[in-house]
């Protein structure tokens, strides 16, 4: 147990759910490059660094049948967790302030273990404990995941950092430190001129503008804190396999991949390159990469980074594209636009693949496991005399380039979701719970979504006990005796049915809205 008193427990790390770093992650891309990893419905997962646990207690409640331990040093950021943990009623997860250094066999084995924001900001001995970990706690067909600062990007951050260490190394609190160090980073931005062509005084310029909306925690942790080190990724990969550890990939698949590039210097860093990890090195180079989030697993597995539609087999697949037009025969070779949220668009007129869209479309928020989405899309053309074989050649294909363009989304997990809000909605129990403080919270997809204020006061009713009608009577109560403000246009309260009818109209759009971003349980 840890009874040292961190600068986290002074100022407590402002931390967040990672979907890159959910089990669901690393058994897609362990997948996806030849591995079997382990189940994630019943598995072991560790975190080395856990804060408050934002990111280990939504996985636990969305993993029910699986393990979970957080390490954290910090005991207050640990006692967050805990009480998180009780009030979700979780039985799942223990958490232990002690230091990554103390730990030894008595934890067990892990399936996954995960260590988000740690391995850049401890010194030497504890990185090599978090790896020395990774290779004798990690189950053998088991997932590591551990990000870090990368040079070339963090050089210029560093730069950052020395300055304000510089102009803060006599102060003693974190705050105090944070305040200064602003201070002078406005100072040193307005001091040298404007001359656009040194580099010098523009990055001064954008790291101040980028540093000022941030808060008190991330510029202490990440610029003011002790131990800061970036790594070339060759470095990272070479202190990995001292431990017997390889690399397995990245968790943003699409980041290994060098058709990213213009055609000529793709074919530039091919001929450079003698494997992966090389070829990863030059793309850093090429583009001045300052984070990793890097998957680790034991020596001795043999991995296929080819990308083979076989693989998704075992997976699922979702999209938030949507079709442009609702009414096309997707029978037809015409083609066809679907468009993400951010206005990006694919065009297709292959009838199986608009099929599968369309299918995807249809059942979102729910995950579709590519075996059911090959069927369920030759349904709809009605093509039953079709090769099944070459339909699965054709929709893998299709659907692994879309993944590494970022039209669609794969996972080993199925979440119980419902799609619709029905008349007893029911929000997640840590929607529930984050929503009672913040209007941040955790889907059952592990992202992080702003609600509204009026969806945070309405969370805490969605507990599959109140129906619509109940709700609405508690919500309207809540306007009418001005507890909870609408938004624009104004609203007369003292006229009962205008006022029904408009909380009405704001209750079945936040419902609908909980229930299509992944906030409801079936
Ligand atoms: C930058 S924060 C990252 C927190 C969280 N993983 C995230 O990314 O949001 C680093 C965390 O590592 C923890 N930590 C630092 N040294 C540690 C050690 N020796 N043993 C256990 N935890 C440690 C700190 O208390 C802190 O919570």
């Amino acid at each position: 147990m840890s009874n040292v008193a961190t600068s986290y427990d002074e100022l407590p790390y402002e931390s967040r759910p990672f979907t890159e770093a959910h089990p669901d992650r690393l058994a897609v891309v362990a997948t996806l490059f030849g591995m079997r990893p382990p189940p994630i419905e019943n598995c072991r997962v560790l975190e080395l660094g856990c804060a408050n646990g934002s990111n280990l207690v939504p996985m636990a409640a969305v993993l029910s049948g699986s393990r979970f331990v957080g390490i954290d040093l910090s005991r207050r950021q640990i006692d967050d967790a805990r009480r998180a943990v009780a009030a979700v009623g979780l039985t799942n997860i223990e958490l232990e302030a002690r230091s990554i250094t103390d730990l030894g066999p008595e934890l067990g084995s892990f399936d996954y273990i995960i260590c988000h924001g740690v391995y850049s900001w401890v010194p030497t001995e504890v990185r090599d404990k978090i790896l020395d970990i990774c290779a004798h706690q990690l189950t053998p067909r088991g997932v590591a995941y551990i990000s870090y600062n990368t040079l070339p990007g963090w050089t210029l951050h560093r730069m950052i950092r020395e300055a304000l260490l510089y102009h803060t190394r006599r102060l003693v609190t974190p705050l105090d430190k944070v305040r200064h160090a602003r201070q002078f980073l406005d100072f040193l931005a307005r001091s040298g001129g404007d001359d656009p062509r040194s580099n010098y005084n523009v990055a001064l310029q954008k790291s101040a503008e980028t540093l000022r909306p941030r808060s008190d925690s991330y510029l202490f942790h990440e610029y003011l804190e002790e131990v800061n080190d970036p790594f070339y990724l060759h470095e990272f990969v070479e202190h990995a396999a001292e431990h017997g550890l390889q690399y397995l990939g990245d968790a943003h698949v699409a980041s290994m991949l060098l058709g990213q590039l213009p055609r000529e210097v793709e074919d530039t860093v091919r001929t450079l390159a003698r494997d992966l990890v090389e070829s990863e090195q030059y793309l850093d180079l090429i583009q001045n990469r300052p984070f990793r989030r890097t998957l680790l697993c034991h020596q001795g597995i043999t991995l296929d980074h080819s990308l083979r539609p076989a693989a998704l087999a075992t997976l699922a697949v979702s999209t938030s594209a949507r079709p442009l037009s609702p009414s096309v025969d997707v029978r037809s070779s015409a083609f066809e636009e679907f468009r993400l949220p951010g206005g990006r668009t694919l065009s297709t007129q292959e009838p199986l693949v608009k099929a599968a869209l369309h299918h995807l479309a249809d059942a979102a928020p729910r995950r579709v496991p590519f075996e059911t989405l090959l069927p369920a899309a030759r349904a709809r053309l009605e093509r039953e005399s079709a090769s099944l074989d070459a339909d699965r050649e054709l929709l893998g294909a299709r659907v692994l380039s879309y993944y590494t363009t970022g039209f669609v989304s794969l996972h080993r997990h199925v979440p119980c979701l419902a799609s619709e809000p029905g008349d007893r909605p029911r929000a997640s129990p840590v929607v529930r719970l984050q929503a009672l403080t913040g209007l941040r919270v955790t889907n059952l997809w592990h992202e992080q979504i702003e609600v509204t204020e009026f969806a945070r006061r309405l969370a805490a009713f969605l507990d599959g006990a109140h129906d619509r009608a109940a709700l609405l009577e508690t919500m309207t109560a809540l306007v009418r005796d001005g507890a909870l403000a609408l938004a624009p246009p104004p609203i007369d309260t003292a006229a009962p049915e205008e006022l029904r009818a408009r909380v009405r109209a704001v209750l079945d759009e936040t419902l609908y809205l909980f229930a299509k971003s992944a906030c409801l349980t079936a």
